[in-house]
């Protein structure tokens, strides 16, 4: 007889995105004559540019031909790749992280999922609330948590509420958790993280012989100087901290898939008798048995946003994302909402107005307004009565769902 892995028994409801999906086709099947504008989901909209695209066509055609055929590549990504990651992404800003720490992937998303199997059971995480869903799903599903109870919160789970009072950054947490998620920028309230709120979480995780998992998937939105785009850059950091970037949001890989990991060789973890072991060489075990690398035209594609070109290219399509994030931003304040984030991210969180529940807020918008947004409550207890609105549209619709916003009742 085949068991199941109860603990996937434990999770609440589907996986966010795809439960939001759910109701917006219905929506659409029941009312086929509306024209639906999707803020929901954070997925780019605008193409790919033109370097990366160039390089893409290249790698395709390499490909094509048997003197530059490729077939298996290396499963922690081509040294090209990590070699222009290191130097443009670390070293040039004063960063002392080398092409062997980094780790090349298909996604953020896979890689802060699967980061938990190469920790012990036993580990307590330390997750903030609201946050991206999947850190405390990946960690009911790894058994490391009890059922979930009447609030919300699975017990087993060191939760870290991030409200309006504490200007959505988490206080240290009472119990001593192993593993803490941070994410800066921050999905979904686009708040950042300051170098000595970081450097509190560092001095902590030395101090508490804890490993910070820091998800920078959204450093390309940050405009605002002195706001750390990398956590390597609070010193001794490189002992506790392992970073997950993303070419996602950064670059319009959404669909074409691609990321890294940084994980330097500082980085310890325990066995049970508390000897010390390498967390790269555990992670690289894994990820080489699991995983067969991001295909080559895909990481060539990634290696081009590193050109001179590339670079202007991407920079001008992130400063299109954030001036939707201003005009949303704007708009909604011009009519009352309470707004934060959306100026070093992508994402514009609203404070419901008259106590609205977030899912209720969500039927509203999207049955009067026809527009889809992420109730907040979707990323956790705290995040009740708020609401998300991506970025990630073209103008116009930005500009239209804001004229229908301001017209609800
Ligand atoms: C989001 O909308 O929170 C993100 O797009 C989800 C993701 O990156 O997986």
């Amino acid at each position: 007889m085949a068991l199941i892995n109860e603990h996937y028994l434990k999770l609440q409801a589907g996986y966010l995105f795809p439960e939001i999906g759910r109701r917006v086709s219905e929506f659409i099947a029941a009312n086929p004559d509306k024209k639906v504008i999707k803020m929901g989901i954070g997925d780019v909209t605008q193409p790919l540019v033109p370097s990366v695209l160039k390089a893409f066509h290249e790698g395709v055609d390499e490909q094509g031909q048997e003197a530059s055929f490729k077939g298996y590549g290396p499963e922690q990504g081509y040294e090209f790749l990590r070699k222009a990651i290191a130097e443009n992404s670390y070293q040039a800003k004063g960063i002392d992280i080398p092409a062997d720490d980094i780790i090349v992937s298909d996604g953020s998303k896979c890689d802060t999922g699967n980061i938990q199997d190469i920790f012990g059971a036993d580990n307590k995480i330390a997750i903030c609330d609201p946050v991206y869903p999947v850190y405390s799903d990946t960690t009911v599903m790894s058994g490391k948590t009890g059922a979930c109870q009447e609030n919300g919160y699975y017990d087993g789970i060191i939760y870290m509420p991030c409200t309006e009072e504490n200007g959505f950054t988490p206080d240290l947490p009472t119990e001593r958790p192993d593993l803490i998620f941070l994410c800066y920028p921050n999905n979904p309230t686009g708040t950042v993280a300051s170098k000595e709120e970081l450097k509190k979480w560092v001095d902590y995780a030395r101090a508490n012989k804890s490993i910070i998992l820091y998800d920078a998937a959204y450093e390309a939105f940050i405009t605002e100087d002195g706001i750390p785009r990398s956590i390597y850059e609070i010193e001794g950091a490189k002992e506790v901290a392992i970073e997950f970037r993303s070419f996602s949001k950064t670059a319009g890989f959404t669909g074409t898939r691609c990321a890294y990991t940084v994980i330097p060789e500082e980085v310890k973890a325990y066995d049970s008798e508390g000897n010390a072991h390498s967390v790269k060489k555990l992670w690289m075990r894994r990820h080489s048995t699991k995983f067969n690398g991001v295909s080559y035209p895909v990481q060539k594609a990634a290696a081009a946003i590193y050109t001179p070109e590339g670079k202007k290219e991407v920079e001008e399509v992130i400063a299109y994302y954030l001036e939707n994030a201003r005009i949303m931003r704007e708009s909604l304040a011009e009519i009352g909402y309470i707004v934060y984030g959306g100026v070093n991210a992508p994402y514009v969180w609203v404070k419901n107005k008259n106590n609205m529940s977030s899912w209720d807020f969500f039927d509203k918008v999207l049955n009067e307004a026809n527009i889809v947004g992420t109730p907040g409550s979707g990323f956790g207890p705290a995040g009740e009565g708020y609401f998300r609105f991506s970025a990630f549209a073209g103008r116009e619709n930005v500009i239209e769902a804001m004229g229908r916003i301001k017209n609800l009742s």
